[in-house]
């Protein structure tokens, strides 16, 4: 008997997260996806291609009567219209039809783009995520949001596509970085600020070696699966999952997307709860909540976000109690005065 977890996401196109602690070939294989004689694409990175995808492939070639991989170089940087290109080329070549499936293993990126990709190719065939990073299992690879980014800003070009399915096994975790850890854990500290006062405690009793890590993304996937089914197109309520991210964004988009995203969300969290309790939490689990940015640079590069209208801006501020936030419309000015007094904070924190 297999052992995991499932968390139901309500939508345009209902379907189910899976969680497993290992045994990803195993899942998969005990999930036939594929229409009848069809292929299997897997999309994968230079990174995660050795560690997972043979266990994924060899899951696959059980309900798939062919399976083929496309591998593209990792790093934020390759998330962008040319890697997309590369994807739909390479399907092309490899002869994919619209009923085929297109299985994305690794993280954001390729989650991302290979979810783009599965929109546009032929006008849109199935995807299935297999998150391997803690970041793409929070956030990523669920609630059909895909996009690359442009000069100008992250995630400017993307369409809606629910996935079919997504498969995280999170034993692929004991590969991530100490870096990567954190950089995903931030998504769920996010979860808990925003919606869930226990996963916070929870986060605050634990650290990153004695976190259940099934059980703390089922949390978080929960909580995504909610906002989603409330408000699936983002009109609304489901802005309330980019807290801490009009900074976050606009610090990676300075930094030229050195910072990594769970970091640069980390700060703009830190910098609109001044709240010593977020503040120990990020640092608990190695996290940044202090910039050399200054506010006046911070909303300049905020000025191309998606959440932009004219001279104002939708932020998500936290309530006074941790587990709830709201959304609120304020001009660039008055943003910039939060900002510059959450520096303030952080800094006088440090000291
Ligand atoms: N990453 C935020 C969302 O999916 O809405």
């Amino acid at each position: 008997m297999l052992q995991m977890k499932s968390v139901r996401v309500e939508c345009s196109s209902p379907y189910e997260v899976v969680i497993c602690d290992g045994l990803l070939t195993e899942v998969v294989g005990a999930f036939p996806a594929g229409k009848e004689g069809s292929t299997a694409y897997v999309l994968t990175d230079e990174n995660v291609a050795p560690l997972y995808l043979d266990s994924l492939e060899t899951g696959l070639r059980r309900s798939f009567r062919d399976v083929k991989a496309v591998v593209i170089a990792s790093g934020e940087e390759h998330k962008t219209l040319d890697t997309v290109g590369h994807i739909l080329g390479e399907l092309a070549r490899l002869g994919a039809t619209r009923s085929d499936t297109l299985f994305c293993l690794g993280g954001g990126v390729v989650t991302d783009t290979g979810g783009l990709a599965a929109a546009l190719y032929m006008r849109g065939i199935d995807v299935v995520n297999v998150p391997t990073t803690i970041l793409a299992a929070a956030d990523a690879a669920v609630g059909g949001k895909n996009g690359v980014d442009l000069p100008t800003g992250k995630n400017l070009v993307g369409t809606f596509k629910q996935p079919k399915r997504v498969i995280c096994d999170v034993s692929a975790f004991t590969t991530l970085d100490n870096m990567n850890i954190s950089n995903g854990i931030a998504e769920i500290i996010k979860c808990g600020i925003i919606a869930d006062q226990e996963l916070f405690e929870l986060l605050e009793r634990n650290t990153s070696d004695t976190l259940d890590f099934a059980d703390i993304i089922t949390r978080s996937v929960k909580i995504k699966a909610d906002f989603i089914r409330k408000d699936e197109f983002d009109n609304g309520e489901r802005a309330k999952l980019n807290f801490g991210h009009t900074v976050g964004h606009a610090i990676e988009k300075l930094s030229g997307y050195k910072t990594p995203h769970g970091f640069a969300v980390a700060i703009g969290m830190a910098l609109l709860c001044q709240n010593s309790r977020v503040t120990r939490l990020l640092q608990r689990y190695e996290l940044p909540v202090a910039t050399e940015f200054t506010s006046e640079q911070i909303v300049n590069a905020a000025m191309n976000d998606k959440k932009k209208d004219g001279d104002s801006i939708n932020v998500i501020f936290p309530s006074e109690n941790i587990g709830e936030c709201r959304v609120k419309r304020v001009t660039f000015a008055k943003f910039q005065r939060e900002v510059e007094s959450g520096l303030v904070y952080v800094r006088d924190c440090k000291t």
